[in-house]
Order: C-alpha cells, then sequence, then structure tokens
C-alpha cells in the first residue's frame, strides 16, 4: 500500500522528534517508531546536555574540552557552531516544556562530568532525558500536522535502485524516496513515499553483549543508509561507558551517570584502593576513553568481575536528592550507595561515527537528511565528550529542518515505486535461530571488537562475522519480513562496518585502542 507524506522521520527520540516539530508547520508529517513513541536512548539518558550558560565557563572552553576528548579528529568549524547555537537551542527546549533543575537563586544547577574543565551541564535529576523525551513527545502528539506510526519498522530506503536503476556507493546522484515500513502488528509492508526523508534512529549498543542502551538501538538506519550506497564513517569509534551497574543477567545495563563521579564519587578496585591515578592525573573525571581502558586494564589483571564506584563519603541526603533514580535501582538489589560502593563494569554506551552528514545534516544520497546519534557529524572525532550528544542533536536537527523546509517543495513524489517484494518467502518457523544468530554476533563484538583490539581480534571477529552474515542473508531471503530479521541483518551490517573501519585504523587513537599499534599517527592529525 503506497502512502505520500512531504517529510518522513524514521525514529522518535530527541532528534527526530525535534525535526518534527520543526518542519511540521510547513507540511505533513510521519514519525515512524519501532515500538512505542518514547522507547528511545534518548528517554535513558541521565547526566545531562552540555550547554555554555554562565561564567566562568566560555565557548572557548567547551570548543577546547570537546577538541582534547575528540583526539585530533573533530571538524573545529563543526564544534565551534554546535557550542555557539547551544543556548538558543537550551532556550528553546524550555520553551517546548522541559525542565532543568535551577539552584536556590534561581539559576541552572549545573553539574560537572569527564573531560569537562567547568560546571556546564544541565540537568533534571539524574533522569534529564525522561524529561526531554516527556516534553516533545506531549508536544508532537499535539501536534494537528504529526502522525504517529508506532510499533512501525523501516526495513529500507526506497531509491531509484528499486525501480530497476542499479546504484553505486559514493555515487553523488542517488534518490531517495521514502521508505519500505513494516507495521509490526498487521505485518504489511507499507511503501511511505516522501518528499524528504530524515533518518533518526539512533545508536547501536545492542551488537554488544553488555549495553547500556536499550534494544531498539540495533543501527537500522545506518545499516540502511549503507545498503542504499550512501557513505557511512568513523564506525570504528564505539563509546564504552566506564560505569554501568554490575548486575548480571540485566540488559540493557542500568547506567550509573558520570555526574556522580562529578559529584565527587571516587572509582576503586574491589580491595578498595583507589586507581585512576595511575593511569591519569584527572583521576576518576579522566575522559570515558581513558576510564574504561583503565577499568578494563584492572580486571585482566586482577580476574575481578567488577570495580567499585564510591560515594560512601559523600552527603547521604544530597546523594538522594540529586540521584534518585541510582537510589531506587541500587536499592532494587539491596544497595544503598550511600553506605556501600557500586560495582560497576564498562558497557557499549554510544557510536561516534555513523551516516555522514555535512553541517545541515545532508547525507551524500538526495532527499536523505539524518540527525542524532545514527550520523556522524564531525562533533565527537575520535571520542564524545560527555553530554554532548543530546546537543548534537538537537543543534543538527534544528539546521536540517531549516533547510528541509525551504527545499522540500521542489521534490515530487516518485510514483512507479513497486511494492515491497516477498514472493519465494515463507513464515520462519524457526525463531530460536534468528535469536541464536544474534547472541553469536553480540559474543563475537565483545569478545574481538571491545575496548581493547589487536589485529588477530579483529581478524578472528572478521571470520566468524563471515558466517553470520552468509546464514542471516540466507534467511532473509527465504523468510517473509520480520522485526528480529530486520534487526539482526542490520546488527550483521553494522558489526562488518566496525570491524571493517577498526581492521584500517593502522593506529591507537580515542576510542579506537589496539596493542598492535599503540601510538596515534602525528600524519593522520596533520592531514585532518
Ligand atoms: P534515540 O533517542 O535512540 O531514538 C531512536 C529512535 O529511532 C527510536 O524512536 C526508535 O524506535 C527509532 N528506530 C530505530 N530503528 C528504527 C527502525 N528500523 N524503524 C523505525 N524506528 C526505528 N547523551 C547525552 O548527551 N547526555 C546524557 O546524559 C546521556 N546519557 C545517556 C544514558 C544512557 C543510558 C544512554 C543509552 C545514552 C545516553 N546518552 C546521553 C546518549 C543519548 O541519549 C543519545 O545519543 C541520544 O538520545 C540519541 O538520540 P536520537 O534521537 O539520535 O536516537
Ligand atoms: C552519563 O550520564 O554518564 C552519560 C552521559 C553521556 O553519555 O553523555
Amino acid at each position: 500500500m503506497n502512502q505520500t507524506v512531504d517529510f518522513l522521520v524514521l525514529g522518535s527520540g530527541l532528534a527526530g522528534l525535534s525535526f518534527a516539530l520543526k518542519v511540521a508547520d510547513s507540511g505533513k508529517v510521519f514519525v515512524v517508531s519501532k515500538t512505542s513513541l518514547d522507547e528511545t536512548n534518548t528517554r535513558y539518558a541521565q547526566g545531562g546536555i552540555a550547554a555554555v550558560t554562565y561564567k566562568p565557563d566560555t565557548f572557548d572552553k567547551h570548543v577546547s574540552d570537546t577538541l582534547v576528548a575528540g583526539a585530533g579528529l573533530c571538524d573545529r568549524s563543526v564544534v565551534e557552531m554546535v557550542v555557539r547555537e547551544a543556548p538558543e537551542r537550551i532556550q528553546e527546549l524550555l520553551r517546548w516544556g522541559t525542565h532543568f533543575d535551577r539552584t536556590a537563586q534561581g539559576g541552572f544547577d549545573l553539574a560537572k562530568e569527564g573531560g569537562h574543565s567547568e560546571h556546564r551541564i544541565l540537568h533534571h535529576k539524574d533522569s534529564t532525558g525522561y524529561e526531554i523525551q516527556r516534553a516533545l513527545t506531549e508536544k508532537a502528539r499535539a501536534h494537528p500536522n504529526i502522525t504517529m506510526l508506532e510499533h512501525h519498522f523501516a526495513m529500507d530506503l526506497v531509491t531509484q535502485h528499486h525501480m530497476g536503476v542499479p546504484t553505486m556507493r559514493h555515487q553523488n546522484d542517488i534518490q531517495c524516496y521514502g521508505a519500505y515500513v513494516l507495521d509490526t502488528r498487521t505485518n504489511l509492508i507499507l511503501t511511505l513515499l516522501a518528499r524528504l526523508t530524515y533518518v533518526a534512529t539512533g545508536g547501536v549498543g545492542n551488537v554488544y553483549q553488555t549495553t547500556t542502551n536499550p534494544t531498539i538501538a540495533t543501527g537500522d538506519g545506518i545499516a540502511m543508509v549503507y545498503r542504499a550506497n550512501g557513505v557511512v564513517e568513523n564506525m570504528e569509534f564505539v563509546q564504552f561507558h566506564p560505569t554501568s551497574l554490575y548486575n548480571p543477567g540485566e540488559r540493557p545495563s542500568f547506567l550509573i551517570t558520570e555526574a556522580l563521579r562529578g559529584h565527587g564519587a571516587v572509582l576503586r578496585g574491589q580491595d578498595g584502593k583507589e586507581f585512576m591515578h595511575k593511569y591519569d592525573s584527572r583521576g576518576s573525571l579522566a575522559p570515558r576513553d581513558i576510564v574504561a581502558r583503565a577499568i578494563d586494564s584492572e580486571l585482566k589483571h586482577t580476574g575481578h568481575d567488577f570495580v567499585l564506584l564510591d560515594a560512601t563519603h559523600l552527603e547521604a541526603e544530597d546523594l538522594r536528592a540529586h540521584f534518585p533514580n541510582i537510589n531506587q535501582k541500587c536499592l532494587s538489589i539491596g544497595i544503598d550507595f550511600t553506605r556501600v560502593p557500586i560495582p560497576v563494569v564498562p558497557a557499549a554506551h554510544y557510536l561516534c561515527g555513523g551516516i555522514k552528514v555535512n553541517e545541515h545534516g545532508r547525507t551524500s544520497i538526495n532527499r536523505l537528511f539524518a540527525g542524532g546519534e545514527c550520523t556522524s557529524t564531525g562533533l565527537h572525532g575520535a571520542n564524545r565528550l560527555a553530554s554532548n550528544s543530546l546537543l548534537e542533536a538537537l543543534v543538527f536537527a534544528h539546521r536540517s529542518a531549516v533547510q528541509a523546509k525551504a527545499i522540500f517543495e521542489n521534490f515530487d513524489f516518485q510514483t512507479d515505486i513497486p511494492a515491497w517484494n516477498d514472493e519465494g518467502t515463507s513464515n520462519n518457523e524457526e525463531m530460536i535461530l534468528i535469536t541464536q544468530e544474534f547472541k553469536e554476533l553480540q559474543q563475537i563484538m565483545s569478545n574481538y571488537v571491545g575496548i581493547v583490539r589487536s589485529n588477530l581480534r579483529l581478524k578472528r571477529a572478521f571470520d566468524r562475522l563471515e558466517i553470520i552474515y552468509r546464514e542471516t542473508e540466507d534467511l532473509y531471503e527465504k523468510s517473509v519480513p520480520t522485526q528480529n530479521i530486520g534487526e539482526l541483518r542490520n546488527a550483521v551490517n553494522i558489526a562488518y562496518l566496525v570491524i571493517k573501519m577498526a581492521r584500517r585504523r593502522r593506529e591507537s587513537r580515542g576510542l579506537h585502542h589496539t596493542v598492535d599499534y599503540p601510538k596515534q599517527n602525528p600524519v593522520i592529525e596533520r592531514l585532518h
């Protein structure tokens, strides 16, 4: 069944909903969300959103902190732009009904996180993302021009390839006409045709065994753009958050926000000794890549399953007031974090690379924009500074919306798009095969493509993945399309891209650390 709309938005997190809200006064919008509208990475964000609001903080300091974390691969002009546009976008979030914590004097109660030289994180207790998602969801649901398609799974982008015209990677005249989208309640595939499509499908955490990301984060948008021959880059830079709650069997892993370390909590070994100063003079508040690698090294040396995050020297009432979400979660498993340290381990958390976009969020494919975690904008380089991700989603959604509104009427609907072809497929009775392949994929990524890499491990991962790739493509060809098989296929594509780009990078930089090339290559920095 074909349907047409001015703007097709894939994803209902901060990037998708803020773009939708901004273009909705100019045309009709469909927002597609694979489960419920508010099940997004955005919703689980804890620490907050970085922006320069008061002295002694300055734009230059925020720019400098971002560049230092990015280890030489940030695009300075993008960093400057995002940092300078941040305050205006924060004002807009406030107008949309988001509340950030305030001090008794009425100013923002600013937190500090790893790699930040100043207190500059606006937050809502320790559940900032929940508050932002709430405000945006309410506003988007009330907009008469926005139609929500919840429980709809985007399978693939529609390009001229589907009209029988082959395309090649890096070709500059690929056109996107919309997407094939599975209604997961009726199992029908809809052809949603749009003047302009916006991909905001979020991260990839679920390609790893241990992740802070909810199950929706399977890299679908990046995989779809890759299959449509669009440009994807920097996939080797997967960020592991140093401190997720060690609670075996729980998936996703519950995050213990970096803001707790910003508040004074300290990392210790199980022997009670502080260890971060062995690795970095900034101690527990060093940038994330350094802290995650230090914990990984401590765990390997001691053979322990977790390290400890100790907040017991801090004032108990104050801790409970600032971190009610963490308090509640820890109490639910018998830990009073004001009295005993929290067991923590690193977990896959954020992808710095993704769909390459320009400063307006335009991809290499015509009529296709992208925003949020699925993109590579140049802001993060080789390692993202904490709390810069929500900011990036917001700033780029705004810039994309401005451009999209100016050009969308130039594009007509493409009407001769064939319906989804599922000839020769049958219901897949062997659901267990899909689940099993997914588990194997996660094991491969965690065992061989984790925090510390090597040539041997990456080759092993590549060889194992090839088998899974062939089996998955075979299953996909034969099965009636489902969300499960679609997600598995996407996750395999993502794993392939991470491994391929990690193998190509013959140096250690930011989040990519390999024992075979332990140093940064200065030539790459000069070229950049
Ligand atoms: P998301 O919010 O993840 O939204 C993705 C959307 O795409 C969802 O609606 C999903 O249903 C939809 N989707 C995906 N695939 C498909 C498909 N095939 N078909 C249809 N729909 C699809 N960043 C910060 O800056 N500060 C923080 O404090 C912070 N804390 C975090 C804490 C946690 C636990 C996590 C997991 C992340 C945190 N981050 C934080 C990162 C940040 O939350 C995310 O990078 C950001 O919210 C991503 O927003 P997004 O709009 O790009 O994607
Ligand atoms: C956190 O609260 O520690 C997460 C912040 C982020 O991912 O930016």
